[in-house]
């Protein structure tokens, strides 16, 4: 059996990982994965996270199974982080998931179930895992335009255009914010349009918040998930909080789904515990039980969202150094969208050929896109990133 298998295309991001723990160079730059760091090059655990589990340690009496939702007190610390209100909730289903991925996962095959023969639409261009569970789950699947590579800007009337097609019960995939890969937003003004046209059309919205918090703050950042969620009988929400708890390998995200009403949100909730046990039955608890005291307790929620307004504001400050640098190297404001830029992503607009001499002639690991981690820099190699992307262009 096994010998029938063939070979499956590697995800480039995580090739990158590899490519760099090989390389023995020292001063190598990893702008690759999306991954926080701080100035010394840690993925540091966040101090409210390091305080929740040394209360956990003490308090926990019980590992035993929790629900097939995952615990109710988490589902609704994230409704109403992610929301605020917007919806009520009556029309709110939620399961724990094991990380965004898991989030959109189960996205996906609610849709799958739901309706099977509904398109997914995609930017162009998008997280590849997107794309990739897409075609694996064997959706149906188109793209919308949504970057302007001459600009480093949204192409706004060129997804206007592809989104005017969407057919009534299709399923769009929006970055709630911090657009993965380009780093490229819509702004308030767009985002209204974008939810009138797509109303309009009887699309099902499906939004990917992985980086709540990364861009212009935890409360902005969810402003256009709430007004999404706010002007659609059905939304699926899918969120991480990988970033911005800090806590990548304790899988911890949460699908949420808006329903029409209360009746529908009943049927939607026992069809996402049941994809829950389809899948892995119980999603992982330690990480959304850390996520639930944080959200539960004033302290560690004022220190939580502290450290977190930091790792905002250094990300900003590299942005501005990193398009300062680029501007004195090579002379032009060509760069510059990188400080308008928000979240951990920018794409540069490099070539393919250009990205791979900079990492085998300077050390220097991006996606092979041009996507960067922002994150990844340092006062220190920001000029040297500057440097070595002016002499390759
Ligand atoms: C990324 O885009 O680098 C992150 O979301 C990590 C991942 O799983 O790809």
């Amino acid at each position: 059996m096994l010998e029938a298998l063939k070979a499956q295309p590697q995800d480039k991001i995580l090739q990158l990982i590899q490519m760099y723990r090989e390389d023995t160079r020292e001063g190598k730059i990893d702008l690759g994965v999306g991954v926080y760091k701080d100035a010394t090059g840690l993925t540091p655990v966040m101090r409210a996270v390091k305080a929740a589990e040394q209360q956990l340690w003490q308090l926990e009496t019980t590992k035993t199974y929790t629900g097939l939702a995952g615990e109710p007190a988490y589902n609704a610390a994230m409704q109403a982080m992610i929301l605020d209100g917007a919806v009520a909730a009556a029309r709110l289903a939620s399961v724990a998931t094991p990380g965004g991925t898991g989030a959109i996962r189960q996205a996906l095959e609610l849709v799958k179930l739901a309706s099977p023969g509904a398109t997914v639409w995609i930017s162009a261009p998008t997280w590849p895992n997107h794309p990739s569970i897409i075609k694996y789950l064997g959706i149906p699947m188109a793209e919308y335009r949504y970057f302007d590579a001459t600009t480093g800007g949204v192409d706004f009337a060129g997804l206007l255009a592809d989104l005017g097609t969407v057919k009534p019960g299709d399923v769009v995939l929006l970055h709630g914010c911090c657009h993965n890969p380009t780093g490229a937003n819509l702004d308030p003004a767009q985002w209204a349009e974008v939810v009138a046209l797509l109303a309009a059309k009887g699309a099902v919205p499906l939004v990917d918040l992985a980086y709540q918090g990364f861009g212009d703050g935890l409360e902005a950042d969810a402003a256009a998930t709430r007004l999404v969620a706010a002007s659609f009988p059905e939304v699926l929400i899918a969120a991480s909080c990988s970033k911005n708890f800090g806590i990548y390998r304790e899988r911890t995200g949460v699908l949420i789904a808006v329903s029409k009403d209360a009746e529908a949100t009943k049927i939607t909730q026992q069809n996402l515990a049941f994809l829950n046990r389809q899948n892995y039955s119980f999603p992982p608890d330690h990480g959304a039980r850390l996520v639930t005291m944080i959200l539960e307790d004033d302290a560690l929620r004022a220190d939580w969202k502290a450290e977190l307004e930091e790792v905002r504001l250094n990300m900003l400050g590299l942005r501005q150094a990193l398009a300062d640098a680029l501007r004195a190297e090579t002379n032009s404001d060509r760069f510059d969208f990188v400080a308008r830029h928000r979240g951990m992503f920018s794409r540069l607009g490099l070539t393919e050929a250009q990205v791979v001499r900079l990492r085998e002639e300077f050390g220097i690991y991006m996606v092979g896109d041009s996507r960067i981690n922002i994150a990844g820099l340092n006062a220190r190699t920001v000029p040297l990133l500057a440097r070595a992307v002016a002499s390759v262009l």
